[in-house]
């Protein structure tokens, strides 16, 4: 044997003696499930759920091998689902419970939140697993599921209601509510979430007081309004000193777009009107705060808001991408057949996979308007300092707050 001690230590190693002795101590291990207590399978209630798979195809004298993978499938899609509602319920319930105040609950939601979103990840890809069935498998016992359906999926509506998807830019559906697919206490728990304060009125809420919004204060929207009028002013007057050319005008043209943009962005009235339309999700205070937000994320107090606005993005993209996978899978297992709950199958899925669905919209549009870093207003001394201390945790982000080193008032 060389001198070396490591090749001595791995000779060691491999000596039938050492072996030995591992195999000894492994030996050693207590069984406690022979000392009582509950066990593995009592504690999993596996009787209950792997006895659970039970093939419409069989009951019918007809077995076919891969309807087990399409109800696992689907079992396993359901236990998910439970596990996102269960995390979403905790996050809503922190909200609700004092709206946030306490700036030690952000760190739990936002890691349940991002949770969610690690969970929705798997979901989307876990429809590969299915696809190994083929379209002509699917098809010997797709007669014997009618009517069941994914749309009957009572969990999946709870799901999107309590994010915040919106019961009028719902697609229709055999021009019936999708509610009337439920009944007695499955409608009941369907109406309420959409009674209920839903995740994104609840981050409205909590945006609303984002710190630093208070006209009496730093009064970030009147200052970003004021430098992003003076600053388009000023482009405009270099644009115009110019000589004529074709680029002179592009950049004139460019830039009244540009001015048109933030015309709408500082106007509370269309505001109003884009949110009866659907087409914005958030007031108009939420939405200073979540642009207030992006701007100073570096700001030690927004760094963890500002994850937790980009895991709500993230549960939207997700959750198209859950929709796109989904649909591409049916129009791979029945073409462009009616769903066997009635719906119009694919061309139904496919107008789902919209802005309609997504719920968090205006944060996604917010990169609409990022401006040129020195367009952003200057943190004064006061809210500088508010955004950079946390150690007053359950200070309120209003000027009410009694402790008076984190208020929010501010002076310049
Ligand atoms: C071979 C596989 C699948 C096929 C062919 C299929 C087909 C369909 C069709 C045609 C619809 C439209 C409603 C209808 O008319 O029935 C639908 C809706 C739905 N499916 Fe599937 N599906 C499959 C797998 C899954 C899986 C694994 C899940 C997981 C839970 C699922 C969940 C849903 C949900 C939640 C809806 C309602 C979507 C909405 O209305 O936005 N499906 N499915």
């Amino acid at each position: 044997m060389s001198g070396c001690p490591f090749l001595a230590k791995k000779h060691q190693l491999f000596t039938s003696k050492h072996l030995t002795d591992e195999d000894d101590d492994a030996q050693k291990g207590i069984n406690r499930a022979s000392k009582g207590g509950i066990v593995y399978g009592d504690y999993l209630e596996l009787n209950k759920v792997l006895d659970a798979q039970v093939l419409q195809s069989e009951l019918k004298g007809n077995k076919i091998h891969d309807e087990h993978l399409f109800i696992i499938t689907h079992q396993a899609y359901e236990l998910w689902f439970k596990q996102i509602l269960w995390e979403l319920d905790s996050v809503r319930e922190l909200f609700i419970n004092d709206g946030m105040r306490d700036e030690r609950n952000m760190l739990k939601v936002v890691s349940r939140i991002h949770r969610i979103t690690m969970i929705f990840r798997l979901l989307v890809d876990q429809f590969a697993v299915l696809e190994t069935m083929t379209a002509m498998d699917f098809y010997d016992f797709r007669e014997y599921l009618t009517p069941a359906s994914g749309f009957q999926s009572l969990q999946f509506r709870l799901l999107e209601n309590k994010i915040g998807v919106v019961d009028s830019l719902r697609v229709p559906y055999n021009r019936r509510h999708y509610r009337d697919n439920f009944q007695g206490l499955d409608s009941k728990a369907i109406l309420k979430s959409e009674q209920e304060p839903t995740l994104l009125k609840l981050v409205e809420q909590w945006l609303e007081r984002t710190p630093g919004l208070e006209t009496d204060g730093f009064d970030f929207w009147g200052k970003f309004e004021a430098n992003v009028d003076q600053a388009l002013k000023c482009e405009k007057q270099k644009i115009e000193k110019m000589p004529e050319s074709e680029t002179k005008q592009e950049m004139l043209e460019d830039l009244s777009k540009q001015t048109e943009l933030f015309t709408s962005l500082f106007d509370s009235k269309r505001h109003e009107h884009l949110l009866s339309k659907g087409d914005r999700r958030l007031s108009f205070k939420a939405l200073q705060g979540a642009l207030m937000i992006n701007f100073y994320r570096e700001e030690p107090r927004f760094q963890v808001p500002f994850q937790l606005l980009t895991s709500l993005m993230e549960i939207d993209t997700l959750m198209t991408k859950w929709r796109y996978n989904h649909v591409c899978m049916v129009h791979r297992m029945i073409g462009s057949k009616a769903g066997t709950g009635g719906s119009s199958g694919y061309h139904y899925l496919r107008s789902t996979v919209s802005d309609r669905y997504k719920v968090f919209v205006d944060l996604f549009n917010l990169a609409t308007y990022l401006v040129p870093r020195s367009w952003i207003p200057k943190l004064n001394p006061n809210i500088h300092k508010f955004l950079y201390t946390a150690e007053c945790y359950d200070s309120s982000y209003s000027s009410s707050s009694s402790c008076s080193s984190c208020s929010s008032e501010d002076s310049e």
